[in-house]
């Protein structure tokens, strides 16, 4: 039998000098649901239970892989996105909370609409973001882009167990002359600079993709400016809902502005930062 009790306390004081103790709770709470298999009232009870050397062994290994600061989601293989299961590794961004506010915003204003309509996501990753938009909004047809084949792969993989279609596209936004027609546009371009590396922690810099992040110090807008001058080539211009960095936030709402746009509006994430502009 295992003491609970005891395997969390040794979990905790095993990775306290790399996390903090919140964080180290949940994880904890994470493997234990997934690889040790424990439902959540086992866990409340913090009893003895039984559990064979295979998830003992997995739990070990899964410690030690925290210990090397490796992501969680890439341990379990899997995160957590609208809730839905999004497989992940290191060849996609990690799925962020605040990108579940943008596709909550496209969903408030689309979900009434009963009409068909199109919708590109560029820079797909994952496919988090069009796998949940596809999921709550039937009625559109969606499109996912990407510069990486092995982001396109995985997110081929999670749009099929995920149930739903989505076509797509592999291209290079920046090398892209005309985009075809849609009614709306979605994306969570790279946008942070390399100057900011200082500030990131090793689990992000050494575990996800750089072309997923980082954008050249003196252009940092350059996705930005794409998407304006893509949108502009249509014959209806498309609604844009991106995510933006909060350190750029303004800079970003006015090239949509100089561009042309009169609708701009930046709103901000959970934790109180600009991070979301619609434009049209
Ligand atoms: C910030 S990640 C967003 C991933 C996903 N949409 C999400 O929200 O989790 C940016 C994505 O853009 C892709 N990307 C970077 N440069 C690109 C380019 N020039 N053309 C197309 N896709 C690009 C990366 O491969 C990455 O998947």
């Amino acid at each position: 039998m295992t003491d609970l009790k005891a395997l969390r306390a040794d979990f905790i004081k095993t990775l306290n000098s790399y996390y903090d103790k919140e964080e180290i709770i949940n994880f904890f709470s994470w493997l234990a649901e997934d690889i040790l298999e424990l439902k959540t009232h086992q866990l409340l009870l913090n009893k003895e239970v039984n559990l064979d050397e295979n998830k003992l062994a997995k739990f070990k290994s899964a410690t030690e892989r925290l210990q090397r600061q490796e992501p969680i989601q890439h341990i379990l293989g899997y995160t957590e996105f609208f809730g839905l299961k999004i497989k992940v590794d290191s060849s996609v961004l990690i799925p962020r909370p605040e990108t579940e506010e943008l596709v909550q915003w496209v969903i408030d204003d689309y979900s009434a609409k009963n009409h068909q309509f199109s919708l590109i996501d560029l820079g797909t990753g994952s496919g988090c973001i069009p796998i949940a938009l596809a999921r709550q909004l039937p009625q559109a047809k969606i499109k996912a882009l990407d510069v990486s084949k092995e982001a396109l792969s995985l997110a081929a993989i999670n749009s099929k167990e995920n149930n739903v279609e989505i076509e797509l596209i592999e291209e290079d936004i920046l090398e892209l002359e005309y985009l075809q027609e849609v009614d709306v546009l979605v994306s969570n371009p790279p946008y942070v600079k390399y100057d900011e590396q200082e500030g990131m922690s090793n689990n992000v810099l050494k575990n996800e993709p750089h072309v997923a992040l980082f954008v050249y110090d003196d252009d940092p807008l350059v996705f930005y400016r794409k998407i304006a001058e893509l949108s502009l080539k249509q014959k209806k211009r498309p609604v844009i809902y991106v995510e933006v960095s909060q350190y750029l936030a303004n800079e970003t709402r006015d090239l949509f502005i100089n561009y042309g746009f009169d609708q701009v509006e930046l709103r901000k994430d959970f934790r109180g930062n600009d991070r979301m502009l619609k434009a049209y």
